[in-house]
């Protein structure tokens, strides 16, 4: 079998990210991580820019240094067109055209969405993929969809967001409890120790598979205000069960919809990505939900589930294949 070579590049949000592939293998997968944000309890767009101009070289360098190749091996570039920041994308877009243009190989322009679902076709040990059709979960702090996926290249999305994403609902409460961003992870760790029942919050009323969070973010905020009038020390002393309760309507916010995806579909292996799907409960709900209703279920190692460039460089490789290239006036879109 021919060797492939694939550089991908990932910078649509805060994170600049490169992978080296060799077919469906990852040889390397290095994400610098902008801490410049959590000062300000979100993305800042502009900084974010900035540090990916900072970052890109030296990550692209370190990413080929320890896959152990050259640039003369590559075969190709794959880079994240969108969606995401414009600024971000900018970086990432410009620096691979660039690449290509000097190395004289194909330039491949990857849909983000796309790369978080076929995460799931990197080659691992002990890690089965999922055979098409199945369903796509995506769920991050930009972005919440169920996708149908027939093929590489077919996918349909049958839901999504109407406002916030899973990510936001959860470091937007984080917020509201005090706690620094991203807060997705602190609510997890502080829910493991309390009770999921404790403070029943409601859930939104939204027809078929799409999603809606903006309300149970108000619907907390309001809860917290209420409480912390009458006892100033109602978030910490109530801290793991308010967390549980939170995790544990947004997973059956989440679970509701599946279930009906499942129904109107009549598929039940479902695929997640996204940040969100590092969480410990999701993870417990659907591996119980593969007892309960006889799903399927698929969970990335973690490193290929929030952003990351050895995702868009498996889209890269198939596309390759495929000779889908893109024309060197490609451009990114937000
Ligand atoms: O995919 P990702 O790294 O970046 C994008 O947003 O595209 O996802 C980041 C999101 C943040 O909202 C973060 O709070 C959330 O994933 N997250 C979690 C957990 N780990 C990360 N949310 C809940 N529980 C977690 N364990
Ligand atoms: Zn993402």
């Amino acid at each position: 079998e021919k060797k492939i070579y694939t550089l991908a590049i990932e910078s649509s949000c805060d994170d600049t990210s490169a992978a080296i592939l060799c077919n469906d293998i990852v040889l390397s997968n290095i994400v610098a991580r902008q801490a410049i944000h959590e000062e300000y309890g979100g993305v800042v767009p502009e900084l974010a820019s900035r540090a990916h101009q900072q970052n890109i070289v030296p990550v692209v360098d370190v990413a080929i240094k320890k896959a152990g190749i050259t640039k003369e091996d590559l075969n190709c570039i794959a880079f994240t067109q969108g969606p995401g920041l414009m600024g971000s994308l900018l970086v990432g877009g410009s620096f691979a055209k660039s690449m290509s243009m000097a190395l004289d190989i194909p330039l491949i322009a990857i849909n983000h969405m796309k790369a978080h679902i076929l995460a799931h076709f990197i080659a691992e040990d002990g890690y089965e993929k999922p055979t098409f059709p199945f369903l796509a979960l995506t769920i991050s702090g930009g972005h919440t969809q169920i996708v149908k996926v027939t093929s590489f290249f077919d996918m349909e999305i049958i839901g999504e967001t109407t406002d916030d994403a899973v990510g936001e609902a959860f470091d937007k409460s984080a917020k509201i409890l005090g706690l620094p961003y991203p807060g997705g992870p602190l609510i997890d760790k502080f829910a493991q120790e309390g009770n999921p029942k404790a403070f029943p919050f409601t859930k939104p009323k939204v027809p078929g598979l799409n999603f809606s969070f903006s309300g149970l973010k108000t619907q907390i905020l309001y809860f917290i205000q209420k409480n912390v009038a009458q006892n100033p020390n109602f978030i910490e002393e109530n801290k793991a069960d308010i967390c549980a309760s939170i995790q544990h309507t947004i997973i059956q916010i989440l679970m509701d919809k599946l279930k009906l995806a499942v129904a109107e579909t009549g598929i039940n292996q479902i695929a997640i990505g996204g940040g969100v799907s590092a969480n410990s409960g999701i993870r417990t709900t659907l591996k119980e939900a593969e007892k309960k209703y006889g799903w399927k279920t698929y969970i990335p190692k973690f490193e290929y589930t929030t952003d990351n460039a050895a995702m868009i460089g498996i889209v890269g490789y198939y596309n390759f294949l495929e000779e889908n290239f893109s024309n060197a006036d490609v451009v990114s879109k937000a």
